[in-house]
């Protein structure tokens, strides 16, 4: 969308995935404003984690006048302190609401529905309210599938784009339709973001299946339209810390929004050793903004690429499978022309020089990233490929 925001992909945090529809009592302003303390304290704010994003949960009905209410018990004072408290420790505040008259919640998780809970009919109303409570960021969900309001999705969609234009903000504006009507042939005029597939699951399946379904999309993301791989699951489900870094270097390779939606606090060291490596992170919010295509997949054995905005290449080499692996392919698979020096993302360090071939032994889930830089490293033994030396 063409408002000036988010030129890199967004990142931050949402509540989702940590707290779901307020199990066990969680999702409170107390627990928001420990996310923007715990996203300081790790320095996960130092490299660009910077949105608290409130999901799903905290709404209560209108008021007489239309005025969207939150839940008292979990927001005594409203949401406005709570924004006021994110923005104090230099960070942004998002919020959550959906195109028709029940969120996703209402319909799937919560016995006691609330009238009136979604923006439709109050779009002009509750972009104004946001405005006013301090939003950067807007997630707008499709989650109507009962079809009641007769509702489509683009103009649905738009309406909504067109309040926030309206208001003296600026409010990053994401949306999610599952991908189920192809949203990155139309989401560009529309919306800074959208959703690609359906809600990301922490298990290594769910990953690795929406990975698979990015292939095509690289035409259509770019700086201020980026498709939606969904959320990190960092510190969920099954994932193991391997996995966990594949994900985060297939994120970054797709130029994803980057969102944690775990107990910032509880991560291990090294998970965010992951989350706040630079060259990793810069690879994500490169401004040139081009996603990664596929060049080669084998069994699960698969070649990403991405050009940067320096003139480097950064490619990825993801094994998805349970088995180590080699892991192969040439400067000229990738476009790229002259002898190149590859430097491992994740080691932050120069490991070859190279004048064609590029390969690797690929742990079982790992996935290498090299930024390829044209020239050598005299430091190194060599160039691989070139005649009489290499590997
Ligand atoms: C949908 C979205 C999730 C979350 C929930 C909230 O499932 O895809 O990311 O926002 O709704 O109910």
């Amino acid at each position: 969308l063409d408002n000036g925001l988010a030129p890199t992909p967004p990142m931050g945090y949402n509540t989702w995935n940590q707290f779901y529809c307020n199990n066990g009592g969680g999702l409170t302003a107390t627990a928001l404003k420990k996310v923007a303390d715990d996203i300081v304290n790790r320095g996960l704010k130092d490299v660009g984690y910077e949105y608290v994003v409130l999901d799903d949960c905290f709404q209560d009905g209108r008021d007489e006048n239309g005025v969207m209410k939150v839940k008292a018990d979990r927001f005594p004072d409203g949401i406005k302190p709570v924004a006021d408290y994110i923005h104090s420790k230099g960070l942004k505040f998002g919020i959550y609401s959906v195109p028709g008259d029940k969120t996703c919640a209402n319909l799937f998780n919560n016995p006691k529905y609330s009238p009136n809970i979604g923006s439709y009919g109050h779009e002009r109303i509750d972009a104004e309210t946001f405005a006013s409570w301090g939003v950067d960021y807007l997630k707008y969900d499709w989650c109507y599938p009962d079809g009641s309001l007769g509702l489509q999705k683009v103009p649905a969609f738009s309406k909504m784009r067109d309040e926030l234009a309206r208001v003296d903000r600026d409010i990053v504006y994401a949306i999610s339709e599952y991908g189920d009507s192809q949203p990155w042939t139309w989401g560009k005029d529309v919306a800074n973001l959208w959703r690609t597939t359906g809600d990301i699951a922490a298990n290594w399946n769910s990953v690795t299946s929406i990975i698979n379904r990015q292939v095509d999309l690289y035409p259509h993301s770019g700086p201020g339209h980026w498709n939606d791989p969904d959320m990190l699951q960092f510190g969920n489900g099954s994932l193991t810390y391997t996995q966990n870094k594949s994900h985060l270097a297939m994120w970054s390779m797709l130029a994803a929004p980057l969102f944690l939606g775990t107990d910032i606090s509880r991560l291990s060291n090294d998970l965010v050793g992951l989350l706040t490596n630079p060259e990793m992170v810069a690879i994500d919010q490169d401004a040139l903004g081009k996603q990664a295509r596929r060049i080669s997949e084998s069994n699960g054995l698969q070649v990403w690429t991405r050009p940067l905005a320096n003139g480097d290449t950064a490619v990825a080499l993801f094994n998805s499978t349970g088995a180590d692996a080699t892991i192969s392919t040439s400067l000229s698979a990738l476009g790229v022309d002259g002898v190149h020096v590859a430097r491992d993302v994740w080691a932050k360090k120069n490991v070859f020089n190279t004048a064609n071939s590029i390969s690797a032994t690929v742990p079982a889930y790992d996935t290498i990233v090299y930024r390829l830089a044209a020239g050598s490293d005299s430091s190194l033994p060599g160039i691989v490929g070139a005649s009489g030396t290499g590997r």
